[in-house]
């Protein structure tokens, strides 16, 4: 009985169940930190139940590579998540995601010539190193756009038709090589090379508001190679892993497109801002009146609505405002001032990021409301407060056919019956393009760094 207690089978279910729940409780930020915890116990258990219960024969060197590589690991992703800022948080993930391809690639590399002639794990390891490398090369390009190292999309001359040409190739000779039984473990270099060229062009040309989604597609990648893997070793945790990561990942990407009104396919083949002048080129010379406001003419008007909306984006996360927002919403409902958030699903520059920044701040979940529940509110809003945000609130979205952002949801902040934005400058946001709502002639521009305009409208709030 004890022995079946502790046997892997019942490690692996334990750690599996604990995915399942963990990703459950993922979905909300109240509960989110937990869900991470419990996966995270999950996967310890897994891997010490792999370690200590493994029942084939093991040299003692290899309990210490893998004590070796576990301590360099933890170091390594203990030491920068611990240190990484919100806003570089997609990079983040790029990078830990370009990890977990690599050791897909890595156990197709290994495993290989010891499965040669068995059609079905020949096929499962090809599948996993193509994708595995694909994932790993393709997150390190992101990683570098990202992080500024690459800072500009390159689109090699008639770039879509060469990719696909790498790939019919790949997925070519992968099939010859499953189906040929051949065990030339050159063969399997070269393929694996060309996966990690592929994983290169394929994410090189793509840059924009769609870098977030392509990172979502390599995970989604990741996902699918660590299943193949689960798959070859009869490993069920890993299987499970896989294909939650895998599922997560795909649902995530196009949660992202629907978001932003772009095709998964103009994503990959489109290069963001193509067909109109190009993200950074598209800027439309916007005329008309600029009128500014001030800290204390901006506290009256809020001091005297009865409703006020404030719509967080990017440069909240950037001034680290958050805390600073959630005092001014709880001294605007002193004074009688209902106060909600608007939430925009690609506000900032990742899922969920104003979610999770508010809640750091602990606002209550029931004021952060999604898109399509409070855009019909604005309208019976007197005042609304759009701090850091510029694309989520731009009505070229509804406008201008030639805007790279046109058919992008918004929230509808000019049918509110004022507007108080709040920003340090006249330059765009994240598509690179003016914005008309700047020049409406409700609006009023409260010029500044999100954090010390919060605190000085704090301020004068408090002397009313
Ligand atoms: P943005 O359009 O990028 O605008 C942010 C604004 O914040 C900028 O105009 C900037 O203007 C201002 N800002 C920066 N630092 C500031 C500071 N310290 N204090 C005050 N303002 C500051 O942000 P958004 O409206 O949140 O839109 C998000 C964008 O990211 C969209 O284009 C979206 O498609 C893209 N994106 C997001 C995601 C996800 S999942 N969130 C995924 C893919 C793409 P100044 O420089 O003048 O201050």
């Amino acid at each position: 009985m004890m022995t079946y207690l502790f046997s892997l089978e019942i490690i692996y279910l334990i750690a599996s169940v604990t995915y399942i729940v963990g990703l459950k409780m993922l979905g909300h930020p109240e509960t989110a930190r937990k869900g991470n915890l419990i996966a995270a116990f999950g996967m310890t258990l897994a891997i010490l139940g792999t370690i200590f219960l493994f029942k084939g024969e093991v040299q003692p060197k290899v309990y210490y590579l893998i004590a070796g590589a576990i301590l360099i690991g933890t170091l390594f992703g203990w030491g920068i998540a611990k240190k990484v800022d919100m806003t570089k948080m997609p990079e983040l993930v790029s990078l830990f995601n370009g990890m977990g391809g690599a050791s897909a690639a890595l156990i197709g590399l290994i495993e290989f010539s010891h499965y040669t002639g068995d059609t079905i794990s020949v096929f499962t390891i090809i599948a996993g190193m193509i994708i595995g490398s694909i994932s790993f090369s393709g997150s390190m390009i992101a990683w570098a756009k990202l992080n500024g190292t690459m800072n500009k999309p390159v689109r090699l001359p008639s770039y879509n038709i060469l990719n696909n040409v790498v790939l019919v190739g790949i997925l070519g000779f992968g099939t010859y090589i499953t189906l040929s039984g051949a065990e030339s473990q050159l063969y399997l270099y070269l393929l694996f090379l060309a996966a990690l060229l592929y994983g290169i062009l394929f994410v090189i040309p793509i840059g924009g508001a769609d870098m977030p989604v392509v990172i979502s597609l390599l995970n989604s990648f990741t996902g699918l190679a660590a299943a193949f893997a689960g798959f070859l070793y009869g490993n069920m945790v890993m299987l499970t892993g896989g294909i939650l990561v895998g599922s997560a990942g795909t649902i995530l990407t196009f949660a992202m497109c629907d978001a932003m009104n772009r095709p998964l396919s103009s994503v990959i083949f489109g290069a963001f801002g193509e067909g109109s002048a190009g993200a950074g080129a598209a800027k439309k010379s916007t005329q008309g009146n600029l009128k500014k406001t001030t800290p204390s003419d901006a506290a009256i008007l809020m001091n005297y609505a009865n409703k006020v909306i404030i719509v967080p984006g990017y440069g909240l996360a950037v001034a680290q405002a958050q805390h600073i927002i959630h005092e001014l919403e709880l001294l605007l409902e002193e004074k009688g001032v209902e106060v909600k958030y608007a939430i925009h699903p690609v506000a900032g520059r990742m899922p969920g990021h104003m979610n999770v920044l508010l809640a750091e701040t602990n606002v209550d979940y029931d004021k952060l409301i999604e898109m399509e529940d409070i855009n019909s509110d604005f309208q019976n809003t007197d005042a609304v407060l759009v701090v850091g945000a510029n694309d989520v609130v731009n009505p070229a979205a509804h406008n201008d056919p030639q805007s790279p952002i046109y058919g992008m949801p918004i929230l509808d902040v000019e049918n509110a019956k004022t507007i108080i934005i709040n920003k340090r400058s006249m330059n765009p946001g994240y598509a690179g393009i003016e914005n008309e709502l700047f020049f409406n002639q409700k609006t009023s521009m409260l010029f500044g760094d999100a954090k010390d305009v919060l605190t000085k409208l704090v301020q004068e709030l408090k002397t009313m």
